[in-house]
């Protein structure tokens, strides 16, 4: 990679995409954020912002000039509009896709466990398809993330309203990643050459359980929190009326009801990728008590 060359940021505008944007920009890199709505975009001065959508890539395959590695993130529930994107990205000569994939991929499976990991499962093997050994192949890393703290957003309305966190499995075990931590992963395999073919699977640096993380939010906003269990079938009919397909839904409870027997694991490889120690949930709670005050 020139010094010169371009890195291409899609979901710039997403909680992960943001800090890759800050944090390669403060590494000195030149950066292309990637957004539908540029005007909306509030991105940092110094990226320069290109207006275009995953689903449609001639929308921006003329941006893509110059620029030699980009940072994919997949914002659909399936790959079918996948293998335009990664054509354009071979066309251009871009050389290098870190891939914001998930933790629950199994790829010696034929089946993933639900739809959301079946279609990171895809994305990866149709980018691997597309960095065959040749001369203008990709080189490709995946960041098999595991759930995201980020998640607990959701949480922030009854927090607001009532003091209360309703959720199904309050004893479900995660080792849930702060954005910034897969931000700091992503803009390194962004930038450093030996990471070719590699898939990390980042977590946080400790298992909490979701009443666990609960008492933490409240902790940090001074509050005392109440979390109320609602029964598998309740939080079921609450997605569903969201608007959430119904193997989706079941996919993730699934993996919840799980979670509560098999707690999540926890992977060094924030700090082995980074060199500083993952950030904890009481951090990312700090760095958001605003959301839930
Ligand atoms: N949540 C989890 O626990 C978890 C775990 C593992 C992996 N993941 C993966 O992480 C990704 C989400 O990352 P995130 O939370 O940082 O994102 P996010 O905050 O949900 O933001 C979504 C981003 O996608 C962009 N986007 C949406 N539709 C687009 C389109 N048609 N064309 C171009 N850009 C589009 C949005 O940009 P504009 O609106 O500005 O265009 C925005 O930047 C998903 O692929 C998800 O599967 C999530």
């Amino acid at each position: 990679m020139t010094a010169d060359s371009a890195i291409l940021v899609t979901g710039a505008t997403g909680k992960v995409g943001r800090n890759v944007v800050t944090q390669l920009i403060d590494a000195g890199a030149s950066v292309r954020a990637l957004t539908r709505h540029p005007h909306a975009a509030a991105l940092p001065a110094g990226a320069s912002v290109v207006e275009g959508d995953l689903s449609a890539p001639e929308t921006f395959a003329g941006s893509l000039e110059g620029v030699s590695a980009a940072f994919l993130v997949w914002p659909f529930l399936t790959a079918d509009a996948a293998p335009g994107v990664l054509e354009a990205l071979v066309e251009k000569r871009v050389r290098r896709v870190v891939y914001l994939s998930a933790s629950g991929v199994r790829r010696e499976r034929a089946r993933q466990s639900d739809p959301i990991t079946q279609f990171h499962a895809d994305l990866e093997r149709l980018i691997e398809e597309a960095g065959l050994d040749g001369p203008d192949g990709l080189e490709w890393t995946f960041l098999r993330a595991g759930g995201f703290a980020s998640n607990d957003l959701g949480w922030a309305a009854q927090i607001h309203e009532e003091g209360v966190v309703r959720a199904p499995f309050g004893d479900a075990g995660r080792s849930v990643i702060h954005e910034r931590d897969i931000a700091a992963v992503a803009a390194h395999t962004l930038t450093h050459p030996d990471h070719r073919g590699k898939a990390y699977v980042l977590t946080g640096p400790e298992t909490l359980t979701t009443r666990e993380r609960v008492r933490i939010v409240g902790d940090v906003i001074g509050r005392s929190l109440r979390f109320e269990e609602i029964s598998s079938e309740d939080a079921r009919a609450q997605y569903l009326a969201d608007g959430w397909p119904v193997s989706v839904v079941d996919g993730i409870l699934h993996a919840h009801a799980e979670m509560v027997t098999a707690p999540e694991q926890v992977t060094p490889a924030v700090e082995d990728l980074t060199g500083a120690p993952a950030l904890t949930y009481r951090q990312w709670a700090i760095d958001h008590a605003d959301d839930f005050r």
